[in-house]
């Protein structure tokens, strides 16, 4: 049978996505059943959330007609999994104080279910001591939270506050249902991605068309699959993946001080485009255009080699997966990368046929027994199998 969820739908401006994100369960084949708060129903009508549901609404918890068709207890042994979105400051504060007033708090507290809130309130509020006690409370009682993200907000205000997009809270219902084997479950993974920014000078740097979409895609598999993730992440524009430990970096002397508080890890894959040089001494301020037309010089000196460094450290992870980005002879260089940086694996990519930015990957596994070539797959899907493989190599 088909996976479903019960929305709960409370009152507040985001409560317009809680739309969107039943759209894309639909189409992901997962069934949505729907409560709204009275509050709700001021800002998206039941009748929108029941045509796209395909599912009658609930919103009364004294209704008649309701208790006899599914009362509100098996309301909320129903579904799967119960999210809350939005999480409205009066929603958390009910859920971390047990209360049961209305239908949403009531079906809230009875589940027996797995539950995840997507927060979303004006910054001041989501800041509030009392706000942040209640979200500490419900993570302590098990509660799942996806966001909220920093933005502008509906109110006009600037902040934390704004909720996850319907997409990541996707994201995150998907990792919740998943009921595929966890055979990384109890590993610590740490993973690289994006490109690193080097400064020339506080307003310009030298950095690369890295997307971080195969690293981000790799953090994504590796906690389906049950494991501790740690992403040690450039600077991308890319939804943060759920219940990934990310690390914001700019430089590769920051990732390397990352990576290296890291430790320890079972496994390490490195799949950021780090830039190989920076510039010897960056401006502290604007260098300005000269007069007589001369053009600056910058000196460059090498960074640190991230992946060698690990691999080669006291502390290195059981398995070190490499990637190599090649224009040419990419077999041949991966093979030469394998050896120069102590790694168990190099994942190697022709670059050359546009890979940055794009949603596909043609990889070549080139490990110490040979060479295995993939068809062109997903970077989602290449993610799976490489997190499949290196689970395989942790036994
Ligand atoms: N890497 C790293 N630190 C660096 C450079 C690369 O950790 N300073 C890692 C990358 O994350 C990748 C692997 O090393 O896993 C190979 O990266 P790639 O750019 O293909 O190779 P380079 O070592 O930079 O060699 P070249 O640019 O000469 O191909």
């Amino acid at each position: 049978m088909g996976k479903s969820v019960l929305l709960i739908i409370g009152g507040g401006i985001a409560a317009y996505k809680s739309l969107e994100l039943i759209r894309l369960l639909k189409t992901r084949g997962i069934g949505v059943r729907a409560i709204m708060t009275k509050a709700a129903a001021e800002f998206v009508t039941p009748l929108s959330v029941a045509s796209l549901s395909g599912e009658k609404v609930h919103s009364a918890l004294f209704n008649l007609t309701d208790e006899v068709e599914m009362g509100h207890i098996e309301l909320s042994r129903s579904a799967d999994l119960v999210v809350v979105v939005p999480a409205t400051a009066d929603l958390m504060a009910k859920m971390a104080q047990g209360l049961a007033n209305d239908l949403a708090s009531t079906t809230a507290l009875a589940t027996d279910k797995p539950v995840l809130i997507a927060p979303a309130m004006n910054v001041r509020m989501w800041q509030h001591a009392a706000t942040q006690r209640n979200l500490a409370t419900l993570e302590t009682d098990g509660i799942h939270v996806v966001g909220p993200n920093e933005g502008d907000m509906a109110c006009g205000e600037f902040g934390p506050g704004r909720m996850a997009e319907p997409v990541e809270i996707l994201a995150a219902i998907e990792v919740l249902l998943a009921s595929a084997p966890k055979p990384l479950a109890g590993r610590k993974i740490l993973i690289t991605a994006g490109p690193t920014r080097e400064p020339i000078d506080p307003v310009r740097y030298i950095s690369n068309h890295s997307s971080g979409k195969q690293g981000y895609a790799l953090a994504e598999a590796a906690v389906r699959m049950g494991a501790d993730v740690t992403l040690v992440s450039g600077p991308v524009s890319l939804p943060k993946p759920f219940g990934v430990k990310i690390i914001d970096v700019q430089t590769a002397d920051e990732m390397l001080a990352a990576c290296e508080k890291s430790l320890p890890a079972d496994g390490a894959i490195f799949a950021a485009a780090v830039a190989d040089w920076k510039v010897a001494h960056s401006a502290a301020n604007k260098i300005k255009k000269q007069k007589s037309g001369e053009v600056p010089t910058l000196t460059f000196v090498e960074n640190p080699d991230i992946l060698k460094t690990i691999a080669t450290g006291k502390m290195r992870p059981q398995i070190v997966v490499g990637f190599a980005a090649e224009t040419e002879k990419v077999i041949e260089h991966a093979k030469a990368k394998l050896e120069k940086k102590s790694c168990d694996l190099i994942i190697a990519n022709d670059v050359s046929e546009g890979v940055f930015g794009t949603n596909r990957n043609t990889v070549h596994l080139v490990g110490k027994s040979g060479v295995e070539d993939w068809p062109q797959l997903s970077k989602a899907e290449v993610a799976n199998r490489i997190m499949a493989h290196l689970a395989g190599l942790l036994k």
